[in-house]
């Protein structure tokens, strides 16, 4: 059977908000880096070896928007995330990258998302033969109720001035372009949905899950399948990124913490019971300068086994944050490409494996479904793209 060919096009092309931030400008290096040696790159991706009959080419481009007027070179050295010799090293790759300035926050938001709209339309004309995707990389802003979100979708709202997340994701569908939410930030207004599928765009979020959530889910997925009894899971975050003094305001903190909150009682199948027999989970986050990027985290969990008779576990994760963040970046765009070569549209929860609150119904919550369903999404891609072909 003949498959749908999108191995035609070349490349894929990057649309990054907030490109010259710890991840983007890592993402900006990774990009640079696949172009010039594949392998090095390919192999520290979870997509290494899907879809390599779809997706013959690694080539990737990178564009994008930030309010950073620093050159991205200067920003990445201000980042401090890779060592002066790596970076120099894909420098030339760097330097290709186009970041332009995002549409004024004060101009009407109908305005900002026509201007988001030109770029993106200027930026596919720059690199005709890629796929493209937008990643949103835009900082914490806390949690948006939901009447603000329909309000901001209707383009009318003051909260745009602070909330830009969701005007860029908006330009994004009208174009045609999956999105990719690695932010904290909430942008599910219902009738942006509804918009993604009228637009038959897949979108992927929310909150990348990088570290410590990670393993905190394989952790917690094993101690469940062994019928141990979670009584308390205690976990600090070190970090000393712009990204940690954001979060040192409570308000910008409190998406991000609900979201690393909620995940343990939902792989334990506690989140129905009485806060007096749930597993007591507290995460805390500590903005701590001297580690920049180099994130540390603790975890203290407390369980019980036979006879109720205790037992503890101590992790100590030395991470780098965005080091662990831009291979999934990289990731995530791939599957997008697919999906969207697919005919999927609207949420898809089935990558949950890559985010702490993943966006759609039911999305897998253990590590062995997270993993399970990327392998059954990759079989129904294929299945439909072979249909597609025929
Ligand atoms: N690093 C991780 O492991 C990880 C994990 C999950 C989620 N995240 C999230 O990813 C996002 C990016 O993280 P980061 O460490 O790169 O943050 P960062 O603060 O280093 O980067 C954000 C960038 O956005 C730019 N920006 C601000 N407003 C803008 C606008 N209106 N338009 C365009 N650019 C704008 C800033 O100038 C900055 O360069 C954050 O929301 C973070 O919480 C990161």
């Amino acid at each position: 059977m003949k498959i749908a060919h999108i191995s035609k096009k070349l490349s894929i092309l990057l649309m990054v908000a907030g490109a010259k931030g710890a991840v983007g400008s890592t993402v900006g290096a990774a990009v640079a880096a696949i172009n010039k040696d594949p392998d090095a790159i390919l192999s520290c991706l979870t997509t290494c070896r899907r879809f390599s009959s779809f997706l013959s080419s690694p080539e990737m481009q990178m564009v994008g928007w930030d309010t950073n007027v620093k050159s991205l070179g200067a920003a990445m050295e201000e980042n401090g995330v890779l060592p002066d010799s790596l970076r120099k090293e894909h420098m030339e790759g760097i330097e290709k990258i186009i970041i332009r300035k995002p549409p004024s926050s004060m101009s009407d938001p109908k305005n900002q998302i026509k201007k988001l709209k030109e770029d993106m339309a200027e930026f596919g004309k720059a690199y005709p033969e890629s796929y493209p995707v937008f990643i949103n990389l835009l900082p914490a802003v806390g949690r948006i109720g939901r009447k603000n979100l329909n309000d901001l979708f209707q383009a009318n709202s003051k909260t745009a001035k602070f909330f830009p997340d969701l005007l860029y994701a908006i330009a994004a569908v009208e174009s045609g372009i999956p999105v990719i939410n690695f932010t904290p930030n909430k942008i599910e207004a219902p009738a942006f949905l509804l918009a993604t599928q009228r637009e038959h765009v897949p979108i992927a979020g929310r909150d990348g899950k990088t570290g410590q959530t990670y393993l905190k889910v394989v952790l917690a997925s094993a101690l469940k399948e062994r019928q141990f009894h979670v009584s308390g899971w205690y976990s600090l975050n070190l970090l000393g990124n712009a990204d940690g003094k954001n979060l040192m305001d409570p308000e910008k903190a409190s998406g991000k913490l609900a979201n690393k909150t909620a995940v343990l009682d939902e792989i334990l199948g506690t989140s129905g019971q009485k806060k007096s027999v749930r597993p007591f989970h507290k995460v805390h986050i500590d903005y701590y300068p001297p580690r920049g990027d180099a994130k540390e985290a603790w975890d203290v969990i407390d369980f019980s086994g036979l006879f109720g008779l205790p037992m503890s576990i101590r992790i100590n994760l030395l991470g780098r944050d965005s080091i662990l963040a831009a291979p999934l970046v990289l990731d995530l765009a791939r599957w997008m490409v697919v999906l969207k070569a697919a005919g999927f549209s609207g949420p898809v929860p089935q990558l949950g494996f890559y985010f702490k609150m993943p966006v759609g119904k039911n999305p897998p919550l253990t590590f062995q479904e997270q993993a399970a369903a990327l392998d059954r999404l990759e079989k129904d891609c294929m299945k439909r793209l072979m249909l597609k072909g025929k």
